[in-house]
């Protein structure tokens, strides 16, 4: 696996934007996107929270330059979503060598995906927007690692007015490849192609300690600091969480989205080309 394979798709791939049809009632259905700019196959994945409605699907393949529309994503509807790549089938099972969700299929049916693995999180209508309205949480996390580059984009119902609100309904993401830049003990490597680095652990993920997890005597904001792993992971992604508290740079909501774009590769941060 060449350094170079998390490099976007070429721009000729095609990327098929679709126009929705505004539903115009009040909860109506969210549809999501989600466009693979990789150069290689994505297997997105879905995990619903315990007593959420599900989601449309828990896992699909997107080849390099692919997008797809879910449609009917439930108004109430909280879980992640997180990208999944280098798998085969091998013995009659599927498997990928990250974020894999051990079913042997290309569905997870509920199961979560093995860390390392950025994910996208979503409560949607789980906050409080103006004048009455809910709206949706969302972010991007490397609490549990990184894997792929993912970019969240939420789609509004109206085109909003210059100057309107904004620090609302923001696009957020990792896009940096922070499999480039993790440190020795904290990457997970390919058992072929040389050993290329395929996915970077968290620091609580690498050492399990109470304070690289912020649980015990560090499980509050006041205890937990960041560490010199975390502040590498947000020197790459900024906006992206680095650790379990890192909830003032990285959570983000929208009272006006009919749905949420989610990309793999999105374009890469200046920041991030070192
Ligand atoms: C939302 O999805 C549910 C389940 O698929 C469906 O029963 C319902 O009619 C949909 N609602 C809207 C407004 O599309
Ligand atoms: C977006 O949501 C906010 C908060 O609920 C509301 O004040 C505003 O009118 C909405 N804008 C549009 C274009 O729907
Ligand atoms: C795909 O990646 C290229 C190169 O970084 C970038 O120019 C383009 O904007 C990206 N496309 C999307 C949809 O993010």
């Amino acid at each position: 696996m060449a350094m170079g394979d998390f490099l976007p798709a070429s721009t000729a791939a095609a990327f098929f934007v679709l126009l929705l049809g505004v539903n115009g009632a009040a909860a109506a259905n969210f549809t999501f996107h989600f466009h693979n700019n990789c150069s290689e196959t994505v297997w997105p994945a879905a995990l619903s929270s315990a007593g959420r409605p599900p989601f449309p699907t828990t896992g699909f393949a997107l080849p390099p330059g692919a997008s797809l529309s879910v449609a009917g994503v439930t108004a109430t509807w909280s879980g992640r979503v997180w990208g999944r790549h280098r798998c085969a089938t091998g013995g009659g099972r599927f498997s990928c060598e990250s974020g894999d969700c051990g079913t042997g299929q290309v569905a997870c049916n509920g199961a979560g995906g093995a860390p390392p693995a950025t994910l996208a999180e979503f409560t949607l209508g789980g906050g409080a927007g103006g004048g009455g309205a809910l709206s949706d949480i969302y972010d991007v996390s490397n609490v549990d690692g990184f894997n792929l580059p993912v970019e969240v984009r939420p789609e509004l119902l109206e085109q909003r007015q210059e100057g309107a609100a904004p620090a609302l309904c923001r696009t957020t993401s990792c896009p940096a490849d922070i499999n480039r830049v993790c440190p020795s003990e904290l990457a997970v490597r390919a058992a072929d192609r040389g050993g290329a680095v395929v996915a970077c652990k968290s620091a609580c993920l690498a050492f399990g300690t109470d304070e690289q997890c912020c649980r015990g005597a560090y499980g509050t904001p006041d205890k937990c600091a960041p560490s010199e792993y975390s502040r590498l992971f947000k020197a790459q992604c900024p906006q992206a969480y680095s650790y379990a508290f890192d909830d003032r740079s990285s959570t983000f909501t929208c009272a006006n989205a009919t749905g949420y774009r989610i990309t793999f590769c999105p374009a890469a941060a200046a920041a991030a080309k070192n």
